[in-house]
């Protein structure tokens, strides 16, 4: 009895100590505040609650060590519009902070340099401005050191430069200016990216000392001075757009003369020595935190290596058979390529096992490469570079995606200039197999131009993402299949006149694809339906995916085909010949006239004997309130009947249908 007491009483203490201790978490206290800094509106991370547990694995973004601290905050692309709050140095066993991507403004908080286990900061493609704080050079653990494409201005602290650990400092795309000769005492330094600033004095020879530099880009600054030869055993080096470098062996430099500086080094630019930061006393060394494993650099990356292998292996094979018939241009180009380099291998590792996405502006990989793709093809439509793709994606934020299907996601994204793109992503893995059927395929994608065709702007495809990507215009008004089954009150019913424009513009549009004159092939689409329909501004049909299976491995098709199959939209004959053909085309026509007439996705027997008898109103959308044309109703109903019909050969050529369409049309209006 006494005992049993003492147990209850033992247990409710052990309650109410636990809660005490949950409430008073000073890290769950942190990040309610960086929530509310972040998001001030609360849209994004309403998953982050007061009396939720931040390591339990419900706080989207967080992850924690073995010690319960937070140790990851993953955020890039969610849309985020706050700013980075000072409080975020109060979860001092942070490793990573990765809020790339996003509309956060405001400067980078000087508290950030608290942060002493913090190896990954990356702030980059988000509208920060003010300058880079000082106090940065003080972070020891830091090895990415990711601010690109931003608004930061000033010049960059000579506190960088002791960063003993910083193997990426990338600051493109900012509006910076002065010195940079700093950074040359960062001698772990394997990318050092500066593009698109103002940065000027003279070129800092001395980085050409730096033992494992792989790449360095400075084009678009100010920079003037003599540029050292050495510089070109680097992987990448652009410097181009700095109207003061001079230095001889570089294509687009001019040779330098005796007025450049740098060649007169008596009182210029001396090296800037950089008093080195005593070392902070780590916050996390006790029971907190384990330190960040310190394998042996070698091991690590053979480690990684091995995992980026094994998990991207499927896509990496599939790229180095595109690479193989072309090796007879460049060797070099593909010794280069079958090695990952350090950044890279970490690059890909991430990806696959952690919600972290990095950046790889440099890694942008083109199959159709001019120079390297021998086979003398070219392509009609533009080609996209991966940061542009990304950029506009915001890094395939979640926010922007508008469907996502086995081995296909579309993005919605906004290109440079402002424009609106669909951005649909082909895992390459999905791709045919054979570099010549690939890139036969995407010469036929980006050649079909018509006016009820989406619009192909160009394309991108990346060995280091394993992704192709074809960017569309954008169809501001969704799909077709969003106009049937109405329940939803916001969707507009398309009026009568609308649909019957519709029904013809998707015959145009086939039409066009079967046509095979001139130095057009006749293309089958094989996956027509009212989800492959886009519908623009002017509410005209675009179809969609046109050209794709040329695209993709016949596996992937076939897959893709239990869907339509299970709409309805497959051609009864497909499940004997296995074959496609136009006629089999012109019945998923049918079914969609059938569907547009009728407002209803899944269409029943009785629409078809309605159709056959004439009675309109009794398969014609309910919603149209009777506001229909009768013969021409009776008209579009009878072609839907014919298209549909079992028998190939009883239905008719979509040019057929067009002709009655147009002749119908005279006549009618
Ligand atoms: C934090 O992210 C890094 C990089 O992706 C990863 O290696 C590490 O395991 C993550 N830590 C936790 C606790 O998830
Ligand atoms: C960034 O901020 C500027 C003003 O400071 C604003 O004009 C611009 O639209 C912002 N860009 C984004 C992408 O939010
Ligand atoms: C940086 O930009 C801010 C405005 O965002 C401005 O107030 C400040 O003077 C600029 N600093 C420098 C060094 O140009
Ligand atoms: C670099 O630019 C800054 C401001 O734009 C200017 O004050 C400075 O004199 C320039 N330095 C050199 C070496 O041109
Ligand atoms: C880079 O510099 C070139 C030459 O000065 C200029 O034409 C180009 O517009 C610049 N690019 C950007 C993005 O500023
Ligand atoms: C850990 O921190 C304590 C003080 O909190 C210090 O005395 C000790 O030397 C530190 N240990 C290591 C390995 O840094």
């Amino acid at each position: 009895m006494g005992l049993a007491r003492l147990l209850l009483v033992g247990f409710v203490l052990l309650v109410l100590g636990s809660r005490a201790l949950v409430r008073g978490n000073a890290e769950l206290e942190a990040l309610m505040e960086i929530k509310a800094s972040l998001d001030p509106e609360n849209k994004v991370l309403t998953s982050w609650t007061g009396n939720g547990d931040p390591c339990g694995g419900s706080f989207d973004g967080v992850a924690c060590n073995e010690h319960q601290k937070v140790a990851n905050i993953s955020l890039q692309g969610k849309g985020l519009s706050g700013k980075v709050p000072p409080a975020m140095a109060q979860l001092k066993c942070l490793s990573g902070l990765y809020l790339h991507y996003n509309y956060l403004t405001g400067e980078i908080p000087r508290e950030i340099s608290r942060l002493t286990e913090l190896t990954d900061l990356y702030l980059d493609v988000n509208n920060l401005t003010g300058s880079i704080p000082s106090e940065i050079g003080s972070m020891a653990s830091l090895q990415v050191l990711q601010l690109c494409y931003n608004q930061l201005n000033g010049t960059i602290p000579p506190q960088i430069g002791s960063l003993k650990k910083l193997s990426v400092l990338a600051l493109q795309h900012n509006k910076l200016s002065g010195d940079i000769h700093g950074l040359a005492n960062l001698q772990t330094l394997k990318r050092l990216v500066l593009g698109f600033n103002g940065f000027n004095g003279t070129f800092p020879v001395e980085i050409a000392k730096i033992p494992e530099l792989q790449t360095l880009d400075v084009q678009n600054n100010s920079l003037s001075g003599f540029v050292p030869a050495a510089l070109k055993k680097l992987e990448r080096f652009n410097y181009q757009n700095n109207p003061g470098l001079c230095g001889s062996g570089f294509p687009s430099l001019r040779n330098c003369n005796n007025f450049d500086p740098n060649l007169h080094p008596n009182g210029v630019n001396p090296i800037v020595l950089i008093p080195r930061t005593p070392d902070v006393k780590t916050h996390c060394n006790q029971s907190h935190c384990s330190n960040p494993s310190k394998l042996p650099q070698a091991a690590l990356v053979a480690g990684i290596v091995s995992v980026t292998v094994t998990l991207v292996g499927a896509g990496l094979l599939t790229f180095y058979r595109y690479r193989r018939g072309k090796q007879k241009i460049g060797s070099t180009a593909d010794a280069s390529d079958g090695r990952l380099s350090t950044d890279q291998s970490k690059d890909l590792y991430s990806r696959s096992a952690s919600p972290l996405v990095c950046l790889e502006y440099s890694s942008g990989w083109d199959p159709l490469d001019d120079g390297r793709c021998g086979n003398g093809l070219s392509l009609q439509a533009p080609r996209y570079t991966l940061e542009e793709v990304e950029s506009a994606t915001q890094y395939f934020s979640e926010v922007n995606l508008l469907g996502r299907s086995t081995f296909l996601s579309v993005y919605k994204g906004i290109l440079r200039d402002g424009t609106l793109v669909a951005i649909r992503s082909i895992n390459v893995t999905s791709c045919k197999s054979e570099e010549v059927d690939f890139v036969n395929g995407l010469n036929l994608v980006t050649s079909l131009r018509h006016e009820n065709l989406i619009r192909l702007r160009g394309v991108c495809c990346s060995k280091g993402r394993g992704e192709c990507f074809l960017v569309y215009d954008f169809a501001p008004k969704g799909t077709l299949s969003q106009y049937l089954d109405l329940e939803d009150r916001s969707i507009q019913v398309l009026d009568w006149s609308t649909r019957v424009s519709i029904i013809k513009g998707i015959a145009e549009g086939i039409g066009y694809l079967h046509n095979g004159e001139g130095s057009k092939p006749a293309v089958v689409h094989q996956n027509i339906s009212a989800e492959k329909i886009l519908i623009d501004q002017q509410l005209n049909p675009l179809i969609m995916d046109s050209g794709l299976p040329k695209l993709l491995a016949d596996d992937v098709i076939y897959s893709a085909l239990k869907t339509s199959a299970a709409m309805g939209y497959m051609a009864p004959e497909y499940i004997t010949t296995g074959r496609f053909t136009e006629k089999s085309d012109v019945f998923a026509y049918g079914v969609i006239i059938f569907q547009i007439l009728s407002g209803k996705r899944l269409l029943s027997s009785s629409m078809r004997s309605a159709a056959e008898c004439c009675s309109s109103e009794n398969f014609i959308d309910s919603n149209l309130k009777g506001n229909f044309t009768e013969p021409e109703a009776a008209i579009l109903g009878k072609i839907a009947l014919r298209c549909t019909s079992e028998l190939p050969d009883n239905r008719p050529t979509i040019f057929r249908v067009i002709e009655e369409l147009n002749d119908w049309c005279v006549k009618c209006r």
